[in-house]
């Protein structure tokens, strides 16, 4: 192989592979197929969004992937460190630890934290999320749901992930905030260099972050779209998703004429 070669093996080299995934769950009607072979993978500095309906398995298959939950069938490999960043924030905390506390648990295994450069790596880390350094006292209920989700969105970073991977991270925040955190997202990605996966209801949401749309729809991948020309999306499903993001984008636009 010579250089070239050895530089284009490196950026397509797949981080995170999904293969054949499938999971069904037992119910009182009887077996529910919510993945019904799944395959996806990622590739070095991309973001991949999926996207699909409300009980689409958006969830499920996030939780396989970040091996929370089994698959039935089918297999998930990945490669590097990774971290996790779910839709509510809160969830992460227990209510009587300062975000410091928060920082430090994260780092209590590295060697070069330990050597005490810890308070300056979080500031700076800090920085990159756009908080202020006084956000190292406040307890989980004085601080904001946007701001809650930066501070684990910092925290993961701290850690050097080479994947990330989103559930919902923006669905319980307001849309001017979401908006936000998103940008921020898309902006990390670049300086930081890690992939990811990005999981939502929300098309607009995805394609601000994600080079790629995954449309999950009864079990499978309906299709995947390039996130520069989801408006030439062929499926149904993901046509009624576009319906839904513009639907949305109208009511935000009346919603500032307001203001
Ligand atoms: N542990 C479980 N036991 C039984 N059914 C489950 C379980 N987990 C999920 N389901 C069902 O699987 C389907 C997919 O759920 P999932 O949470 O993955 O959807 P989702 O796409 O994330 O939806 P949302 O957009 O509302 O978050 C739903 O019908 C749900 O009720
Ligand atoms: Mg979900």
């Amino acid at each position: 192989m010579n250089g070239k070669e050895m530089k284009d093996r490196e950026r397509t080299a797949a981080v995170l592979t999904v293969q054949d995934v499938r999971k069904s769950f037992r119910t009182r009607e009887g077996m529910l197929d919510v993945l019904r072979g799944v395959s996806l993978s990622v590739v070095r500095d991309e973001m991949v969004g999926i996207v699909g309906a409300s009980g689409s398995g958006k969830s499920t298959l996030f939780r396989v992937i970040a091996g929370i939950e089994r698959p039935d069938s089918g297999s998930v490999s990945y490669w590097g460190v990774v971290r996790l960043v779910f839709q509510d924030p809160r969830e992460a905390f227990s209510p009587r630890m300062q975000m410091r506390e928060f920082f430090r648990s994260a780092l209590a295994y590295d060697k070069e934290a330990a050597r005490g450069d810890l308070e300056e790596r979080v500031a700076a880390m800090l920085g990159e999320v756009q908080l202020p350094p006084r956000v190292l006292d406040a307890l989980p209920h004085q601080l904001s749901g946007g701001e809650l989700q930066r501070v684990i969105i910092a925290r993961a970073l701290l850690q050097q992930p080479d994947i990330l991977l989103f559930d919902e991270p923006t669905s319980a925040l307001d849309v001017i905030t979401q908006r936000q955190i998103l940008d921020l997202i898309a902006d990390l990605r670049k300086r930081f260099r890690f992939a990811g996966l990005f999981v939502s209801h929300d098309l607009g949401a995805v394609q601000r972050v994600a080079q790629r749309v995954c449309v999950l729809y009864e079990g499978k991948f309906a299709e995947t779209l390039d996130a520069a020309r989801l408006t030439q999306a062929q499926h149904a499903a993901t046509r009624a998703l576009l319906h839904a993001q513009h639907a949305a984008t109208r009511a935000l636009l009346h919603a500032q004429q307001l203001l």
